[in-house]
């Protein structure tokens, strides 16, 4: 069958050389992915991860100009640090992607405790919220920059079992749109939103039922790190130099819903 989407392989990228990416959360998924499509595209890359080791094992992947840095991302002085450490070695942070995440928060609302609702808002958050002003208040609120929120499609609706989860994604969709008001015209403030994605964070959603997820969907397949990275680095670059406020959706077609019967026909009506 041919279809409209391969997964990424060549894709034409924007120039991101002189620019230097802070990405949380790249040790691994759609993190990593994005880093290494931020060097891909010439930026000199910060990889972090709640263990510096981590950090250092996925900045050694990247083929390009890039370190890593052990940061908690709801630890202030952590973040500090890696910012510091950032222009020291870079001289400058144009670039924010606020991708760390983290789902401890399974089940109904009403089951949930305080804890969770703590941990889940911190990482999902809190953390992109102070990260961005602690790059606004070091380098972007001067010179300018670009800052790529990590949110979910989970966020622009509703689903079982995952609604603490969701309901940090929508507030972070909302936090984009303010701070793109707040920090304009300096800083442009963005969001992704990904549907299913093979990353471990989101094993649960599609590693014993792939065949199932994918031909729900539209594009036929479940997503790559890569695809979302793609976005990322557009947002982040000049090509989106008008664009602020905005949550991309990369899905594959899944917010429109189960494509199976429009494919078998069962869903013709008389
Ligand atoms: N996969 C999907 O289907 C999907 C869909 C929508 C949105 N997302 C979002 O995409 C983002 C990336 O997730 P992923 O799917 O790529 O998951 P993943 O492969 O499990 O990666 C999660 C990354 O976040 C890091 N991390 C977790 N907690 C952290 C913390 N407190 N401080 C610093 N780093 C932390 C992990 O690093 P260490 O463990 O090394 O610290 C890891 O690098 C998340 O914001 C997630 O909510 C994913």
């Amino acid at each position: 069958m041919t279809t409209a989407s391969t997964p990424p392989s060549s894709r034409a990228v924007p120039d991101l050389s002189g620019k230097t990416a802070i990405v949380t959360g790249a040790s691994r998924g759609i993190g990593l992915a994005t880093a290494q499509a931020l060097a891909d595209a010439g930026a000199n890359v910060v990889l972090t991860s709640r263990k510096q080791e981590a950090a250092d094992a996925a900045a050694a992947q990247i083929a390009g100009n890039a370190i890593g840095v052990g940061a908690h991302a709801v630890e202030e002085d952590q973040a500090r640090r890696c910012i510091d450490r950032t222009l020291e070695t870079y001289g400058s942070v144009d670039i924010l992607i606020n991708n760390a995440g983290t789902n401890p928060a399974f089940g109904p609302l009403i089951d949930q405790d305080h804890g969770r609702f703590a941990k889940t808002f911190d990482v999902n958050l809190w953390a992109p919220l102070m990260w961005t002003a602690l790059a606004t208040e070091a380098w972007m609120g001067e010179h300018g920059g670009s800052v790529v929120n990590t949110a979910s499609i989970g966020g622009l609706g509703h689903e079982a079992g995952i609604g603490m989860y969701n309901a940090s994604k929508a507030a972070l969709i909302y936090v984009t749109k303010q701070l793109a008001l707040e920090l304009s015209p300096k800083v442009r403030v963005n969001a992704v939103a990904p549907g299913v994605v093979r990353t471990k964070l989101a094993e649960a959603l599609w590693k014993d039922h792939e065949e199932r997820v994918a031909a729900s969907t539209a594009l036929d397949r479940i997503g790559e790190p890569d695809d979302v990275a793609a976005a990322i680095v557009f947002l982040a670059s000049d090509a989106a130099g008008w664009v602020t406020g905005e949550t991309m959706v990369i899905d594959g077609g899944q917010r429109l819903g189960d494509a199976t019967a429009y494919r078998t026909g069962a869903g013709v009506g008389v």
